[in-house]
């Protein structure tokens, strides 16, 4: 594949989770601009604020961290895969997710388990669901991890869990499709300016900010690695350097090392001491 347009252009269908904000809303934009041409169709409760022609972009409303939802959503994009674009490759992004800042079960355990429940629980079961469709028909399937993947994140302990799980589940996953005509490819942005760190309950400016890298910069360069047909991308040098450090330490070490890092990031008023 010689360019990210040409690779793009080779999907007939877009499917992206959490598309009304932040790195989704990114992943949409960028995508339509270099194929204007592609059906893309979106899951998450609010709509994206999107100017596309009405029959481009699908929304289907739906909470994810509900097995229920999952399930109808599913059947929804199923049926507007086989109606409105029953042809072609279909590229899956598993992009919905929230961390959660604090000491366990800050801010509550209910808030813990809705975080395992979308960032874990309904990646595996919704591309599951699409499983068949998109073996049938070739494809790829991007999934959003984190930086936070490769290491304990202290103070972030059920954030980073998930990361890692779906790095892990994302890496064995690409290994077990090879041959099939469908891939998978994780993707493990840093701190990114959207609006996941004031959901996380984390203080925003300061050093945050001066390691966050923009929507457009995590998304071109995830499609590089898309177009590369490479199995894991860490975007940013910063965070590859961080990464290549941090994944090497002994775990416990690195725990202790998140809890130094991490602390930081604590608002004033609540989180941990
Ligand atoms: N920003 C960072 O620093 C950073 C770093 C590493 C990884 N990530 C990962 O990047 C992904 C995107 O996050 P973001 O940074 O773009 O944050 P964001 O701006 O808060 O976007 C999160 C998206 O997830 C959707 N979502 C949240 N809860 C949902 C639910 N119950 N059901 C369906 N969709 C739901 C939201 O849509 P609705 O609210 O409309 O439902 C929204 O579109 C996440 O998986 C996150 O973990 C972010």
């Amino acid at each position: 594949m010689s360019s990210v347009t040409e690779m793009l252009r080779s999907f007939h269908a877009i499917i992206v989770t959490g598309g009304s904000s932040g790195l989704g809303k990114a992943f949409i934009e960028h995508a339509t601009t270099l194929h204007p041409a592609a059906r893309v169709c979106n899951l998450s409760r609010k709509k994206p604020a999107i100017n596309l022609m009405q029959h481009t972009l699908r929304h289907v409303a739906c909470d994810l961290e509900k097995s229920s939802d999952v399930v109808r959503a599913a059947d929804e994009v199923l049926a507007w895969l086989r109606t409105e674009v029953p042809t072609g490759r279909v590229l899956l992004i598993n992009n919905s997710g929230f961390g959660s800042y604090g000491r366990f079960p800050a801010p509550s355990l209910e808030h813990q388990l809705g975080m395992i429940d979308l960032n874990v629980r309904a990646v595996v079961h919704f591309t599951g669901l699409l499983l068949p469709e998109l073996k049938a028909r070739g494809g790829a399937i991007m999934n959003i991890a984190s930086t936070a993947a490769f290491q304990p994140t202290t103070f972030m302990a059920t954030y980073g869990a998930t990361k890692a799980f779906l790095l892990h589940w994302s890496l064995a996953l690409n290994e077990e499709l090879r041959g099939t005509g469908l891939s998978a490819l994780a993707v493990c942005p840093g701190p990114t300016a959207t609006n996941f760190g004031q959901r996380a309950g984390m203080k925003i400016g300061g050093r945050l900010d001066s390691l966050s890298m923009t929507c457009d910069a995590v998304v071109a360069q995830s499609f590089r690695a898309l177009t590369a047909g490479r199995a894991q991308v860490v975007t940013g040098w910063k965070n590859q350097v961080m990464v290549a450090f941090s994944a090497r330490l002994p775990k416990p070490l690195a725990a202790r090392g998140s809890a130094v890092a991490l602390k930081k990031f604590r608002l004033p008023e609540c989180g941990p001491s």
